[in-house]
This record gives structure tokens, sequence and C-alpha cells, in this order.
């Protein structure tokens, strides 16, 4: 059969696959840094040549941010249901910062043997570079035993998805025609858990505010000043404390606006699952679920909106000791969004609930970042099923419908700028500290992953 081939063919050349992951995970392609934005472009044209030898028509195609990777081949197929398949992944990465928190140089990428099986170890090998290669290196294999694609393939590769997509909706408004195809696949999302596959129905939205809190016009001496002098830290920190309540409750006037309850049909595929919650948080050392106190583990993670301090800075943190009274203190929040909650209207009513407590002399200013609203995955296209099924013959288990409590700001935008369904498969595991220092992806992911989508090609495109 010719799949066979192919899966034997990817078995037999998962060395050369792994040296071309290698060699893109080199490239420090930080989207939210400028200083990186020629390496993000050089990651674009690195993908732009990997299209090209595989027989894509593609360019890097430029943005007022970094350039989109858009490609557009055609195949003889396998007989399948003859679909247009657009695929979606992206080449930025995010910063490596603590770098002294890296075992070694996040963009000298290795293979390292562990307890666990071998890993590849770098920034981005996870997320995404390594599972957008998943689905390239599945055409490569299909292409060297048949000659030609699998089938009518666009491929779409961002480089802003890690800071907020901001070129994105104007892009694909732009190109709308361009981009149109049947259904979307994406790959960036995990595993169920270790051995199990899925597919992500639910994405959680994202709104980014960043506020530095003002007080006196200069810092101070804590000794002559302080007692007399507001403490802006001493503002912010009592301002973030109040966040939550006591059940971990967010504060914010109308903030679960919008926030209904599951789905029935969701709330069963999840009920089907044996999510062990003490394992999540025991590999990272925890125990205790602390989200809101009347909702289940996973509820916590897919469908359940949160407000979380990213970073919080101020004052002297340097080595020693100064006692300093700052003039500024600052902190960056997220906010994972959930159904119906509204971006903007969640901006408005945190800013004016932080305003609303600053005492005299005390003022704020903001800086907003991206947003992104909840993704639900209509999942009625029989295209479902058969993924579902060709993911269940790599992993000898059937793929679960799950959540996730991460965001993908693209995933929603297909079927409201495209009117196209999209379907998140992704091989990632729990423990790939994705964002992280020392992010890695197994090979074990890698070479599943590429042997998985040659089984969806089968039965799609
Ligand atoms: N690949 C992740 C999304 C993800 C997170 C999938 C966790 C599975 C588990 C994606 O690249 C990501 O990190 N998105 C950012 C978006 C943000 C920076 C706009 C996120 O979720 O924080
Ligand atoms: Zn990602």
């Amino acid at each position: 059969m010719s799949l066979d081939a192919v899966l034997a063919r990817i078995d037999e050349t998962l060395p050369q696959a792994l040296d071309r992951l290698l060699e893109l995970l080199r490239i420090p392609s930080i989207s939210t840094d400028p200083a990186y934005a020629a390496d993000c472009a050089r990651a674009a044209d690195w993908l732009v040549r990997d299209l090209q030898d595989l027989g894509f028509e593609a360019a890097s195609r430029p943005t007022p941010g970094h350039p989109m990777v858009v490609g557009h081949g055609s195949g003889n197929g396998a007989g399948g249901a003859g679909r247009h398949l657009l695929f979606y992944g992206h080449y930025d990465v995010q910063p490596v910062d603590p770098l002294t928190l890296w075992d070694r140089d996040p963009f000298d990428p290795q293979v390292q043997d562990t307890a666990r099986g071998k890993v590849i170890r770098g920034r981005g090998s996870a997320d995404d570079k390594g599972q957008l290669m998943t689905f390239l290196e599945a055409c490569r294999a299909w292409k060297a035993v048949h000659g030609s694609l699998p089938g009518k393939l666009t491929i779409f590769l961002e480089g802003e998805e890690e800071s907020g997509s901001p070129s994105l909706i104007p892009f694909m408004r732009e190109n709308a025609a361009e981009l149109h195809a049947d259904i979307a696949l994406i790959c960036d999302t995990g595993l169920f858990d270790d051995q199990t596959p899925a597919i992500t129905t639910m994405l959680r939205g994202l709104l980014g505010e960043e506020l530095t809190i003002h007080a006196a016009d200069k810092d101070l001496h804590s000794g002559s000043y302080g007692g007399a002098a507001i403490n802006p830290i001493r503002v912010l920190s009592k301002i973030l404390a109040g966040l939550h309540d006591g059940s971990g409750r967010i504060q914010v006037p109308g903030f679960y606006d919008g926030v209904g309850e599951l789905p029935d049909a969701i709330r069963a595929q999840w009920q089907s699952l044996s999510f062990d919650h003490a394992k999540f948080l025991g590999d990272v050392g925890l125990s205790v679920p602390a989200g809101e106190q009347d909702r289940t583990p996973l509820e916590m993670l897919w469908s359940r909106p949160t407000a979380e301090v990213n970073g919080i800075w101020g004052g002297y943190t340097g080595d020693g000791f100064k006692t300093v009274l700052p003039a500024e203190a600052h902190a960056k929040i997220s906010f994972r969004l959930v159904g119906a909650q509204d971006p903007e209207a969640i901006r408005v009513n945190f800013r004016k609930w932080v305003e609303d407590q600053l005492p005299a002399d005390v003022t704020v200013t903001w800086k907003g970042h991206g947003t992104s609203p909840a993704g639900v995955m209509a999942i009625e296209d029989p295209a479902f099923e058969a993924a579902r099924l060709a993911l269940g013959e790599e992993w000898g288990v059937p793929a679960a419908y799950i959540g996730c409590g991460g965001s993908i700001p693209i995933a929603g935008y297909f079927k409201t700028e495209l009117g196209m369904d999209a379907m998140l498969i992704g091989f990632g595991r729990d423990d790939d500290q994705i964002h992280s220092p020392n992010e890695k992806y197994d090979l074990e992911c890698f070479h599943k992953g590429i042997r998985s989508w040659a089984r969806v090609l089968a039965r799609l495109a």
C-alpha cells in the first residue's frame, strides 16, 4: 500500500529531517524583540526555500511586522476525499530569558538522551518549529514516494504568533481569496497525554495589559522620605492582590460577562477523559488546583477565564541592597478569555477598576498588548472523524477531543475571516517547557507527528 511506503520513507529519512529542523532552530526568530527582526526574515526565507524544494510556489510576503510565508502546491492525491487543505504553523519563537536557567545556548539545538528518551532541545523545538516541520516532512516523504504532493495544499506560516499576531487580520483580509481552502489544519497544540493523540476543539483567548504606577517625580531615599512619601510598589501590589477573592474569583466588574457554562457535548467529551490533575501538578512540583474553587481542574485549564500577573518590577532588584523609594512600579498582566468575553470591554473595565483604587498623588499609564477572542471549533465536518481515525492508527489509541488553555489567535479567525473550519492537531507534551528555559520536543513526537500527518493526508488530501 502506498501509505506504507510513505511511512517507511519517513522512518528511513528521520536523521535528515532532524538535521533540517536543527538548522531552522539555529535561527533566533524572536518576534517580540525588534533586535531579531532580521532573524525572523531569515527564518521566513529558510522556509520559502524549503517549500520551493518541495515543489511549492512559495514566497515571503512582507507585512508591517514580520513576513508571512505562503506556499501553494498541488499533487495527484491518493484517492482520498480530494480536499484543498491549508496548513498553518508559526516560525517565530518566544524570548529566551532568563538565559542563566538554560543548560545550553537556546539557539544551538541538540538531540539529547534523557531518562524518558531522546529530546530535541532548543528554543522553538516544540513551539512551533518542530511541530510545523512535522507537516512539511510528511509532504516531503509523500513526494519522494509518489513523485508529487498529496493534493491541493496551501501552506501559511506566520512570524508574529508569539507577539499577538498584529498583522494577521489585515493580511488575511487582503489575501482572502488566495488563502481560502476547504479546511485549515493547525499544528501548534499538544497530545492529551504522553501516548494519546488529540484534536483540540477549544482555545482560550487572551488580553495583555501593562501598567506603570507613578508616584514621586524621582527616586527618593527611603530613610529621608519613607513614611511621608507614597511608595508605588505598595500601591501596585495592593491592587494586584485584590484581583482575586479568596475563592479564586476575579474581581474586575463585568469580567464574567459572556462566560457561559460548558456545552453538554463538550462536557461529555471531557468527562470521558481520564485527566490526572495530581500528576499534572505533581510534575511541576505543585499539588493543589489554585483556580476558582468550585470548578474542576480541567475547567480551570480549558474553559474558565484567568487573570495572571506575568511580570512585576520596580525599585532596586540588583545585587546587594539599596534603600530606595522608587518613583515607579510596573506590571504585565494577561487575562485568558473564554466564551463570548469581549477583550476590549475587559480592557476598559480593568483600567477603570485600577484607576478607581489609586490614592492621592498617584497616577497610572497604560500600554495595551494584543488581544484574541476565545475559540470553539465546529467538528461536524467529516474531516474531523477521518483525522481522528488516522491519528488512532498511528498512536494505537483513539484521538481525544480536548481543550487548550493557551491561545492561537488565528484559530478563530479562519472561521470569522475566511469562513473555514480549523482542525488543531499537535504532538507537544506537557513537559516540553514551551516559553520556558530548556524547551524540548521529544524525538518520538517529531517522528510520530510526521507519520500522523502522512496518515491524515492520505485520508483528506
Ligand atoms: N503553541 C502555543 C499555544 C499553546 C499553549 C498550545 C499551550 C498548547 C499548550 C502558542 O504558540 C502560544 O504560546 N500562544 C500564545 C499567544 C500569545 C502570545 C498571543 C499564548 O497562548 O500565550
Ligand atoms: Zn505556538
